[in-house]
């Protein structure tokens, strides 16, 4: 397995756990078929599948941390930020036919930010109660 789940990975709330784990589901599904010569209609859909999901999960935790009136809302939005410009990157070598390039970044991409933020960032935040 590419990146297994650990339960010390989950804040606590249901919501945005299963957000996370699902993102995990995703970035396996892509690690298993991302050599597949023939299958790039399938990395393709994986790929667009992650980069939604992300994108979606950003704006619900945003939203979420709007409504706690978390005091570090603009760190933690810049944080998201980050990433959304490095996927615009990656997104560059996908459209121009790289899409092996695309999937090996964004496997690596994933493998370390997403759990390094989860643990450092997400955890604090989504529970913070004032
Ligand atoms: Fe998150
Ligand atoms: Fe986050």
């Amino acid at each position: 397995m590419f990146l297994p789940w650990y339960s010390a990975y989950n804040t606590g709330i249901e919501e945005f756990d299963a957000q996370h784990k699902h993102l995990v589901d995703i970035i396996n599904e892509l690690y298993a078929i991302r050599h597949a010569e023939s299958l790039q209609e399938t990395v393709d859909g994986i790929l667009s599948k992650l980069i939604d999901c992300l994108k979606h999960h950003f704006d619900s935790e945003e939203n979420h941390l709007e409504r706690l009136n978390y005091p570090e809302l603009e760190k933690h939005k810049a944080e998201h930020q980050k990433l959304r410009k490095t996927i615009e990157m990656i997104q560059g070598f996908h459209s121009s036919g790289r899409w092996h390039l695309a999937a090996d970044m964004f496997l690596e991409l994933m493998k370390h930010w997403l759990i390094d933020h989860i643990l450092n960032d997400d955890k604090e935040a989504l529970t913070f109660n004032g």
